[in-house]
């Protein structure tokens, strides 16, 4: 979903970067979370401090949003990561609800560290019916609501 994003804004003409969790340094629980900066996430964090808009792509993990979401935004920095800066927030499962519950509880943590989150949150359930084999989303209301959120996105 992230390269989706990440093609259609370079349709667009914006350039966007793409920041997996699973790429985060494994030790980040023991150094950068409890105060001791480590190289490797120092390089990630020069980026996300460089960096004024954020897409957050958010898997439901039970019932709310992934841990390691939090243990990321916990060990950036404050307030050069986010502050007074903006995001927009998609929520998808495997399941039926689109991490309603889990874009909400970010959207709360969010608000903490004053990172302006847009009010067109999206909900994208049942996420393994939805691209096709090159990676596209193809049912036409995904395709119309990603799109509107891309295009306010842009002029948030
Ligand atoms: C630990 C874990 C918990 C999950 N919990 C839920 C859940 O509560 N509801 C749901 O609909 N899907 C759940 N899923 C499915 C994920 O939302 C879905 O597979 C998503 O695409 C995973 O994205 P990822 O591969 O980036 O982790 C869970 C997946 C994992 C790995």
């Amino acid at each position: 979903m992230a390269t989706y994003y990440q093609k259609r804004l370079r349709e667009k003409g914006i350039d966007a970067g793409v920041l997996s969790l699973t790429e985060l340094p494994d030790s980040l629980i023991a150094t950068d979370l409890y105060g001791k900066r480590s190289a490797e996430f120092e390089l990630i964090l020069r980026t996300v401090n460089q960096t004024d808009k954020f897409i957050f792509i958010i898997p439901e993990y039970n019932g709310s949003f992934p841990g390691v979401l939090k243990v990321f935004v916990d060990a950036c920095d404050f307030p050069e990561s986010f502050y007074e800066k903006k995001a927009a927030l998609v929520g998808i499962s495997s399941g039926k609800y689109g991490n309603i519950r889990g874009v909400d509880h970010f959207t709360g943590v969010c608000h903490y560290f004053n990172l302006h989150i847009m009010p067109l949150k999206l909900h994208i359930a049942n996420i393994k019916s939805e691209f096709d084999a090159d990676g596209n989303l193809f049912k036409e209301d995904t395709v119309k609501f990603t799109d509107e959120q891309i295009d306010k996105f842009i002029a948030f």
